[in-house]
């Protein structure tokens, strides 16, 4: 059993000084420090209003209650009451007030795309998954894992236009690339069971490493994973389950972080300068789940939706709304309140647990 989420007082202190010294590092100009901007891949999870510029997308949450606690309460299609894990991390890591905004934002609003690329964007659509198009039938059309790494090629070109190829490369090299993906691979497989649990992990894995490779390809050097939290015990998984937690679906969110591990393990000793930060989102969700921490009162059922477990994603206006956001881990049927964002970022960026956050935590990876 790995220690509870807490932060101690004398980490605080120690997390004050970093986050002093990281920011100092990171708001110097983009282009002469080492510590380049940040990108963001990835599912709903991490999705910051990407598939609000999308047609015939089911997955949007572009309204109330989404966003009851971001500033002017805007619903700005976060899967959440406010942050979302994504722009909790980057924030923690300096230089960011919240996530880079989404690419499909910046086409449709910037004057100055080429200049607002160097501040970092996040490509991540609510629904996306590792095999594409795989939950096309719930979600609608999102913006695969596969196309996110086209358009961040689109962006490294314009890039390397704009700066030239030796800067380019260094900016390309020195900036963090967060991925959060699998969920969605999961949950589709759980309800189709194509194949053994074994088959289709090593399949997934398959497909990450494929898309890890282009990365790399493409010059990114630091890669920080969010691996799959167990999603048996999300409230949807409850609600269909009778209230316990399903096995059968965290023994296989479980394998997958183990593939992951093995996965980057490997793609770092053979791939020259691949460094890599794997947060166990599993483990730090059990471990909330298990041991809540000060502050956490329900750790099952949903903040926002029919209450307490109605099993359907129906958080709306005039639906339910739990009167105290943050103490609940849920914000909906699948998604984390702000206030579980906020924690698992403290975790996983300044973390030292290696059962949380391995074999680096993303606040050493963004300096390595
Ligand atoms: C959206 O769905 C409608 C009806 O199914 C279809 O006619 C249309 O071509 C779709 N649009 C896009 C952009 O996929
Ligand atoms: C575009 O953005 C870049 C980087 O922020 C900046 O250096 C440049 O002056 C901007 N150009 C215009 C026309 O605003
Ligand atoms: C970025 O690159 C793409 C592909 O080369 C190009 O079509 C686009 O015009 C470029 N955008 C900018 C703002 O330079
Ligand atoms: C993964 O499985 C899909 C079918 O579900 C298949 O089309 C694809 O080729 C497989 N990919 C790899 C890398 O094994
Ligand atoms: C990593 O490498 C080991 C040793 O070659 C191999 O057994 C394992 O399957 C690899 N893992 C993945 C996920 O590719
Ligand atoms: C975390 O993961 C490791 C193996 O990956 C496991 O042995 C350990 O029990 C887990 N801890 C928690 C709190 O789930
Ligand atoms: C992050 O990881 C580094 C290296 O493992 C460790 O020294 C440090 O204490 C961890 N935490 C913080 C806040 O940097």
């Amino acid at each position: 059993m790995a220690t509870p989420l807490t932060i101690q007082k004398p980490m605080l202190f120690k997390i004050c000084l970093l986050l002093f010294s990281v920011t100092t590092i990171a708001t110097k100009d983009a282009a002469s420090a080492t510590v380049g901007p940040i990108f963001i891949f990835g599912d709903s999870i991490v999705d910051v209003g990407t598939n609000n510029y999308l047609k015939n997308c089911t997955a949007q949450v572009n309204h109330p209650y989404y966003g009851v606690d971001y500033p002017h309460s805007i619903a700005t299609g976060r899967f959440s009451n406010g942050l979302n894990p994504a722009d909790c991390v980057v924030a923690l890591l300096g230089g960011y007030k919240e996530s880079p905004p989404p690419f499909l934002a910046l086409l449709a609003h910037s004057s100055n795309l080429t200049g607002d690329l160097l501040h970092g964007v996040n490509f991540a659509s609510g629904g996306a998954a590792l095999v594409k198009g795989v939950r096309k039938q719930v979600v609608g059309n999102v913006v695969s894992y596969e196309e996110q790494i086209q358009q961040f090629a689109t962006v490294n070109g314009n890039i390397t236009a704009l700066l030239g190829k030796s800067k380019g490369q260094l900016l390309i090299q020195g900036s963090m690339y967060i991925i959060c993906v699998g969920s969605n691979d999961i949950v589709n497989y759980v309800f189709s069971h194509p194949t053994t649990p074994e088959v289709f992990i090593a399949n997934i894995t398959a497909i990450y490493a494929i898309h890890l490779k282009n990365l790399y390809n493409l010059g990114a050097r630091k890669f920080g994973i969010m691996g799959v939290p167990p999603l048996g015990c999300c409230p949807i998984s409850r609600a269909i389950s009778g209230g316990a937690c399903t096995k059968e679906i965290n023994d296989v969110a479980s394998a997958f972080y183990t593939s992951l591990k093995s996965l980057l393990k490997n793609l770092s000793s053979t791939l020259e300068g691949f460094k890599y930060s794997l947060a166990n989102s599993y483990n730090m969700t059990m471990s909330v789940i298990e041991n809540p921490p000060t502050g956490f009162k329900d750790v099952k059922t949903p903040c926002c939706g029919n209450h307490p477990l109605a099993g359907i994603n129906d958080c709306m206006e005039g639906g339910y709304l739990c009167p105290k956001r943050d103490n609940h881990l849920f914000w909906d049927a699948f998604h984390p309140s702000e206030a579980a964002s906020k924690l698992a970022a403290r975790v996983l960026v300044f973390g030292e647990d290696p059962n949380f956050v391995t074999p680096i935590n993303f606040s050493t990876l963004r300096k390595a």
